[in-house]
């Protein structure tokens, strides 16, 4: 069955396809839950519970920075620490203390909350300065097309800006539905329609105060069920069941005694799942939703066995989808979802080991010096100690004071080989858990890496053209970060930060700008000639906690204020400045942003006007994402860059990001779409491109996906620049899917060598 959709937002995802993986697509940073001010007198104690989450609910590491003498950040062993302190007279004033909340496999994923202390002399009141308590938000959920028979599931994620976890509730649940409680403070709705159910269904969800339930925030959200059932229609539909909470349909295979299940912790659950069909054949089995570290193999007798050891972070309720198809028809097909709970015994202690995650083998060139990062974590939340027990001659293992170390080791050309680095990580608690890993470094002859021709950068110098890339998150930490840099620098003449100017990055509390990593890049564009393209200022993603919780009245004024300090830094610097950035849902409607909320669609406008006063010689850009053929989002964002140009709306051009698959085949469209924007005045920018194999590697029809766009972009005179999403395969947003011009290794494949053919010959 096709995927039918190839994005998935950060709270929903459905999937066509039953063993889609979505969590395959991108690893989400992990979040801190808002934190509120503190103030508090000279000797009295401030505590505060740092809760971070993950998107992948994998533990993320926690860390604290301004820590003031004589506080505490312990472990509380359930994924969180206590920051604890007891402030002296000595410390009357205000202090600003951030947490940070880093990804356990990627650790460039990273968040901050920032907190401001403020202790008062003893004897002045304590006044919190917050205004009250304020309405929980939910994250925004975006529409769903379903067919007949496909599964929905909605991640419903509730906030509240003083931390505690709101209540949830549902309008209505259609038949056959759910809205679990996923035991992290979010709720799943899960729901799979029949025939009976076709047409458009509104549900609206509601967070709420448990203590003050009129605070409350509604998202609202129609599934629009389509028909084709999968059943055979001279079968009438009549539950005929032996088991009441299978959703049965006549003649699909059922599931044999399969019922929800305790785990104690320490235990590894073994459910061998077995169905069966009326007509004697071997159905299939399928599961949605299988957890971090469970597998579901198959035994050889038509069953299979779901396994899984649970840890800490799992206790509570986890839900698995098991579903059976008919070995004929495989449109005919029975779900069922279990409960899995994880309870603690209180007398059993259960330690697990620890472990190194995300470090992978690297290659570098003789010459360079490797900068690996190692990340101990440990599934109980207690910092593991790190050693090394065999590294390459000549290496040091560096501590970086926040629980992890570098590897750092300056090679050369006597060093080319393999060469293994081990290293161990020892359980805080007890010494006899450890978890070993090694990795092996490649060291090779820098002229692995050459590439057949000229650079892509010279010929597009050439012909006036910029061909470029998004450079990934602090590069200069990357193991290979000198290869990558150097690479990048060969081939290029524009670079867009992957990251480092989002705002949850860039501004992670109100005022307090992280400029480091955006610096990093400004200074490498200037250092190589690199035009530096910037973004976005104005999106409705990668938000952080602050602006997620934002009072809609206020966001003009974040808005300008976040625009202001970006543009006036990078005067004369970033060149071309994403603006506003996904402002259209797919139907061509405006996405229901918090700069919508706050402003109505009149705040892209706004948003290029503050943009255009702090730097009028930038070139400013409406950047989108499936946009580039001709389609009802297109068409909207066609009717609003005119309106803007009518209205004097200082707008230059008009960024497609071009996230393509293999299947594409828009070519037509693609050139009649850019000529209509052209042909309004605006220039033309490919900003995001990359081509994911669905499909499978087929470095052939990726070659020809990069050609013919690249040949689209150059026949037209207003299409100024090609950059792609990241450049190498190994730091792509989508690298489970290959979608770039080198491999993972740093050898070009085909479509490497076609645009290099193109911005030579064409
Ligand atoms: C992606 C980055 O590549 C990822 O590293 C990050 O985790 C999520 O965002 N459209 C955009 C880009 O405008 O900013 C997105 O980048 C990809 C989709």
């Amino acid at each position: 069955m096709p995927i039918k959709i190839a994005r998935c937002g950060y709270a929903l995802c459905l999937t066509g396809g039953l063993l889609f993986n979505p969590v395959a697509l991108a690893n989400l940073p992990p979040v801190i839950d808002p934190i509120a001010d503190q103030v508090v007198s000279a000797g009295n104690a401030v505590e505060i519970v740092v809760v971070p989450r993950d998107p992948e609910r994998v533990v993320p590491g926690l860390t604290i920075s301004n820590m003031p003498n004589g506080a505490s950040f312990l472990d509380n062993r359930n994924g969180t620490r206590t920051f604890r302190w007891v402030p002296t007279s000595n410390d009357v004033g205000s202090r600003l203390v951030t947490f940070e909340a880093i990804d356990a496999s990627d650790s460039n994923l990273r968040s901050t909350v920032s907190v401001t202390v403020t202790v008062n002399a003893v004897g002045q009141p304590e006044q919190p300065n917050n205004n009250g308590n304020q309405a929980p938000i939910i994250e925004p959920l975006s529409d769903v097309l379903v067919q007949v028979g496909e599964a929905v599931s909605i991640r419903v994620v509730p906030v509240d800006p003083e931390g505690v976890v709101p209540a949830l509730s549902i309008n209505t649940l259609p038949t056959g539905a759910s809205f679990d409680d996923n035991r992290d403070g979010t709720r799943q709705f899960r729901w799979q329609p029949n025939d009976q159910q076709v047409g458009d269904t509104t549900l609206s969800f509601a967070a709420y105060d448990e203590n003050e339930p009129s605070l409350r925030t509604v998202e609202t959200v129609k599934i629009t069920v389509s028909g084709s059932a999968p059943v055979d229609p001279g079968n009438p539909q009549t539950p005929n069941t032996p088991n009441q909470d299978q959703l049965m349909v006549e003649g699909a295979p059922f599931f044999v005694d399969l019922q929800d299940q305790f785990i104690t912790l320490g235990d590894t659950l073994s459910l061998r799942v077995v169905a069966k069909d009326d007509d004697g054949s071997v159905p299939g089995l399928a599961i949605d939703r299988l957890p971090e570290r469970a597998n579901f193999s198959d035994n050889g007798d038509g069953t299979r066995t779901f396994r899984w050891q649970p840890y800490p972070i799992d206790l509570g309720d986890t839900y698995v989808e098991f579903t059976t198809i008919d070995a004929n028809n495989p449109a005919s097909r029975t779900s069922k979802t279990i409960r899995l709970n994880v309870v603690r015994d209180p007398n059993r202690v259960v330690n697990f080991p620890p472990v190194i995650n995300g470090i992978r083998n690297p290659t570098i060139r003789a010459g360079d010096t490797l900068t690996q990062r190692v990340q101990p974590v440990d599934p109980d939340f207690t910092v593991p100690n790190l050693s090394a027990l065999n590294i390459p001659q000549g290496s040091q293992l560096v501590d970086n004071g926040d629980g992890t170390r570098n590897l750092n080791w300056l090679t050369d050309a006597n060093d080319i080989g393999d060469t293994q680095a081990s290293f161990r990580a020892v359980d805080a608690v007890d010494s006899s858990l450890s978890f070993e890993s090694t990795i092996t470094v490649s060291v090779v002859d820098p002229s692995t890496f050459n590439r057949d021709g000229e650079r892509l950068r010279d010929l597009a110098d050439r012909r006036g053209f910029k061909i470029g890339y998004a450079a990934v998150l602090q590069a200069s930490n990357l193991a290979d970060s000198q290869l990558y840099r150097d690479i990048a620098a060969e081939e290029f003449n524009i670079v867009t930060p992957e990251n480092s100017h989002k705002m949850s990055w860039i501004q992670p509390q109100r005022g307090v700008f992280k400029w480091d990593d955006a610096d990093d890049v400004a200074n490498y564009a200037e250092q190589n000639g690199m035009t530096l393209h910037g973004h976005p200022l104005v999106w409705f993603r990668q938000l952080p906690p602050w602006v997620q919780l934002l009072d809609p009245s206020i966001a003009q004024q974040v808005m300008r204020e976040h625009i202001r300090a970006l543009v006036q830094r990078y005067r004369g610097r970033v060149a071309i400045w994403d603006v506003v950035n996904e402002s259209f849902e797919d139907d061509g409607t405006y996405r229901n942003s918090i700069w919508h909320k706050g402003m109505g669609k009149g705040y892209i406008r706004d948003a290029f006007i503050t943009a255009n006063q702090e730097d009028p010689n930038a070139i400013l850009i409406y950047n989108d994402y499936d946009v580039a053929w001709k389609n009802p989002k297109s068409d909207a964002m066609y009717n609003m860059v005119q309106e803007e140009i009518a209205a004097g709306t200082p707008i230059d051009g008009v960024g497609f990001q071009m996230h393509l698959r293999d299947d594409f085949s828009e070519y037509e469209s693609v050139e009649r779409n850019f000529e209509r924007f052209a042909n309004l005045g605006l220039d033309i920018y490919i900003t995001e491109f990359d081509v994911a194999m669905f499909g499978g590697k087929n470095d052939e029809l990726q070659a020809e996906i990069y050609r013919r766009v690249l040949e689209i972009c150059l026949r037209q005179p207003r299409c100024k620049a090609l950059q792609s999403w990241g450049y190498t395969d190994r730091y792509s947003w989508r690298s489970n899917f290959q979608p770039l011009m080198l491999t993972d290794k740093y050898l070009p494949k085909p479509a490497y060598y076609e645009w290099q053919r193109v911005l030579r010959d064409f």
